[in-house]
């Protein structure tokens, strides 16, 4: 009896060495482990004769009956491994590279200089206090014009400057100034805010395009002064330009600003050293934005009282800005998309 066990159990790995070499497929050999370890198994049929085993013998051939099993688990293991392995040696040689070819690179995105002009504006004008808000592009005429003290025979309101919508009541916004009348009809004093945002005009030349940027500040309270204005925007230019930037204000006329001054800076590309300077023409000057005290009728029309309240407030241009920054010549540039140009910065 524990002969023939002993017999059947030697017999199993001897067919399971037969049966593997044929067997092509994973498929084929969990096939062949069922065959020989499942439930129904053959290793589990030789198993029940060892309860007929007297005690002496059913140890020695439970064991041998243990070791069979790891056997043939073994055995499978590694067809199994060798099975996988010829698979990978065969679409490796299939699979066949042309290092020749150019590999992909990946293409980094820099930030518009327009962009980082304005996060460096933001980021000065946040640190004094100011807000960033935005306003419509789309406007009307008491917007952009009339609540802004500019009277229907200003220049400004010319058809040659402003581009109409269809019905002649809408209009694109010439300026960013209408965000001041917005807050202020929105909220009481104090304000202190800028405005970024696409402006348009009917204009196209090296400096214009017909779409531009401008950043707007406003500062009203109860006592600003002059003196507030000069501050804020001496150190905004000097932060923006550098610590040895100069600037000087310059007498000027806006309809909602009264006294009215253009704020003009040192040309730090020449610093009056060249009389032929392509940028500041020789002066020594550039001009970079228009401001001055709001004008009591702006008050007036979004109800503040102009007794109780004064204030400052101030319009530059984005594009002008990154030109004199980064010396850019041609305005037009900016809004060509063209990468040999945008990677520069
Ligand atoms: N809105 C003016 C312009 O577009 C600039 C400006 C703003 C001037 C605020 C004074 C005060 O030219």
């Amino acid at each position: 009896m524990k002969e023939d066990l002993l017999k059947s159990l030697k017999s199993l790995t001897d067919d399971l060495d037969g049966s593997v070499q044929k067997v092509q497929t994973e498929a084929g050999l969990s096939e062949l482990k069922a065959t020989y370890l499942g439930k129904k198994g053959r290793l589990t049929e030789v198993l029940k004769g060892l309860g007929k085993l007297s005690s002496e013998d059913r140890p020695a051939v439970g064991a041998k009956a243990n070791e069979i099993k790891n056997i043939i688990e073994g055995r499978l293991r590694s067809a199994l491994e060798s099975l996988q392995r010829q698979s990978i040696a065969k679409e490796l040689a299939q699979d066949t590279f042309d290092i020749s070819l150019p590999g992909r690179t990946e293409v980094v995105g820099n930030v518009h200089p327009i962009s980082q002009i304005f996060a460096e504006a933001r980021h000065i004008f946040e640190g004094l206090g100011f807000a960033t808000c935005s306003g419509p592009e789309i406007e009307d005429d008491y917007h952009n014009f009339e609540a802004l003290n500019i009277p229907a025979d200003h220049p400004a309101r010319d058809l040659q400057d402003t581009f109409y919508l269809k019905d002649g009541r809408w209009l694109l916004r010439t300026h960013t100034s209408t965000v001041q009348i917005h807050i202020m009809e929105n909220q009481g004093a104090p304000v202190r805010m800028i405005a970024p945002g696409a402006v348009y005009r009917c204009d196209s030349d090296v400096t214009h395009t017909p779409m531009f940027h401008q950043i707007e500040g406003l500062w009203v309270d109860d006592r600003t002064t002059f003196g507030d204005l000069k501050g804020v925007l001496t150190l905004f230019i000097q932060q923006m330009f550098g610590d040895g930037t100069k600037v000087r204000f310059r007498p000027s006329f806006f309809p909602f600003t009264e006294p009215s001054a253009e704020l003009d800076m040192s040309c730090h590309i020449c610093a009056w050293k060249n009389p032929s300077c392509p940028v500041c023409k020789g002066t020594g000057w550039l001009e970079i934005l228009g401001c001055g005290m709001v004008d009591p009728a702006v008050f007036q029309c979004v109800g503040y009282d102009p007794e109780k309240i004064t204030g400052f407030a101030f319009g530059m241009g984005l594009e002008r800005m990154a030109m004199i920054k980064f010396g850019i010549n041609d305005l037009r540039l900016f809004f060509e998309n063209d990468l040999r140009f945008l990677q520069q910065f």
